[in-house]
């Protein structure tokens, strides 16, 4: 580009028809908030020092949820309307030069290509702006596109202002604009606030412009659906569920079979290896990475994890802030609560809960157990029922199991503890002292045994 591009994000809006407490581009759709969405574009036109967010609304969360260093920010205290955003920005950027792209922070799904198109429109013409539009089914709530006889764009009339005759055109404002900065920021302050709305409309800079003698371009792009903007949870919804498409679709072109691809919720960050399989309904969460060669199962949540090649992980199964090696399983109806490590080969299967837990190459815990702070060996059995005590009421408590131990079912470990190499535990035992290596550990009531007890009690009644 051979001009300066400075990028004007607006961002300050309540959105009242999102019926919330929280400023609408604080709201999350595929996996981001929406102003993440609009910034990531914006980064791919411009360096983070030409691009300013004008915030109002919830300006100090609004700006924390703005990551990247070297934005800039406009305060617009008061919100009265978008063409007022811009005269809150007018003293920071009248004098920046070269072209001005406007992005309004609730249109989360443009594409860095349309944009492109919209800045050549602008350029390859020789007017003074362009607006992005769009012909829609049912424009209502949009503002609609106003041309004359020649086909010229001559202004954009909101949804409130709007005579039937206007409401019936079908070219909606999609609100993405380029503007040359000279006549822009010479016009800003022509805008009034005379509609029913008393606000200040960013759009009606089309129209004076126009009448000022200089020409507007429109850019048009086939598929509305690219530029929705939100306004309230439904449109939240439908843009959530195109981000996660187009997500899934991704993934799948890059050789990941996703079973019933639209129940499927998968973060940007992620990251899936060839072959691996995903079944119905599995949210794969935050900067997780699966392997290839995988499977995870139907109705699974994968946060934050590591999934080496050949993981499978069953049915119902959650999983947060864990690596799991490769070949490792897990459920169904497994919790892999936290920090857990699961080395090559080990399994951990139905009902079994894992805090904060290293378990080694091999290791088998099947059913039913709570393993909370354990550092776990190689080739351990867990047997069903088993409880590490890791927690006393005040402190956390380690648990040590060396290789080849053998835990009998329903045994309670009663941390600190330590299990040596080779040791095996029988089951039900309460252990409460260190039991070493090689070692039998029995720590259970006597069986007693009374001979004919039975019989005589029946006998009785
Ligand atoms: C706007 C356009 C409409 C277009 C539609 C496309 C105007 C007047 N209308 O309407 O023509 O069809 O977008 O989605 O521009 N904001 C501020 N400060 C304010 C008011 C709003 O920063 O004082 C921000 C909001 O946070 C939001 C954006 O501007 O991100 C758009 O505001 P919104 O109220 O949603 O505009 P629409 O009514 O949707
Ligand atoms: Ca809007």
């Amino acid at each position: 580009m051979e001009t300066p591009l400075t990028v004007v994000v607006l961002a300050a809006g309540l959105g009242t028809r999102m019926k919330s407490r929280k400023a609408k581009v604080l709201h999350r759709a595929g996996g981001r908030y929406l102003i993440e969405h609009v910034l990531r574009t914006a980064r791919t036109l411009a360096p983070p020092e030409r691009i300013f967010v004008v915030v109002g609304h919830q300006s100090a969360e609004v700006r924390a949820a703005v990551d990247t260093p070297g934005i800039g920010f406009i305060e617009q205290s008061e919100q009265k309307g978008t063409g007022h955003a811009l005269m809150a920005a007018a003293d920071t950027l009248s004098n920046s030069g070269g072209r001005l792209v406007i992005l309004y922070g609730d249109c989360p799904l443009v594409r860095p290509e349309t944009l492109e198109g919209l800045i050549s429109a602008q350029q390859s013409s020789d007017a003074s702006g362009a607006i992005l539009t769009a012909v829609m089914d049912d424009p209502t709530g949009y503002g609609r596109v106003l041309r004359d006889g020649d086909g010229n764009v001559t202004g954009v009339v909101e949804q409130r202002a709007g005579t039937p005759e206007q409401l019936a055109i079908r070219e909606a404002n999609m609100g993405l604009y380029c503007y040359r900065a000279a006549p822009f920021w010479r016009h800003i302050q022509d805008l009034r606030p005379d509609n029913p709305a008393r606000e200040y409309y960013l759009t009606d800079m089309v129209e004076i412009l126009h009448r000022a003698g200089h020409g507007i371009a429109a850019f048009r792009v086939d598929d509305p659906r690219e530029v929705l903007g939100i306004n309230d949870r439904e449109e939240l919804a439908v843009v959530d569920r195109l981000l996660r498409a187009r997500k899934v679709r991704e993934l799948m072109l890059a050789g990941v079979t996703i079973e019933k691809p639209e129940t499927a919720t998968v973060d940007p960050d992620v990251t899936i290896g060839m072959d691996t399989i995903v079944e119905p309904f599995v949210q794969i969460l935050g900067h997780t990475t699966i392997g290839e060669n995988c499977r995870i199962g139907a109705c699974s949540i994968v946060q934050d994890s590591e999934l080496a090649d050949e993981v499978e992980v069953g049915p119902f199964t959650i999983i947060g802030t864990s690596r799991l090696e490769r070949g490792a399983h897990a459920g169904p109806y497994a919790r892999l609560r936290m920090e857990n490590h699961v080395a090559a080969g080990a399994h951990i299967g139905n009902f079994v809960e894992l805090k904060k837990t290293r378990i080694g190459a091999g290791s088998k815990a099947m059913h039913l157990a709570y393993l909370g702070d354990a550092e776990i060996g190689p080739r351990v059995n867990i047997g069903a029922g088993t409880i590490t005590c890791n927690y006393d009421g005040t402190l956390k408590h380690k648990t040590r199991i060396g290789s080849g131990a053998f835990i009998g079912s329903n045994s309670t470990l009663v941390a600190p503890i330590e299990v040596g190499d080779g040791a095996y535990v029988g089951a039900g035992s309460v252990l409460t002292k260190p039991v070493p290596p090689d070692s039998l550990a029995v720590g259970r009531a006597h069986q007693i045994i009374k001979e004919g007890w039975a019989r005589k009690r029946r006998e009785r009644k």
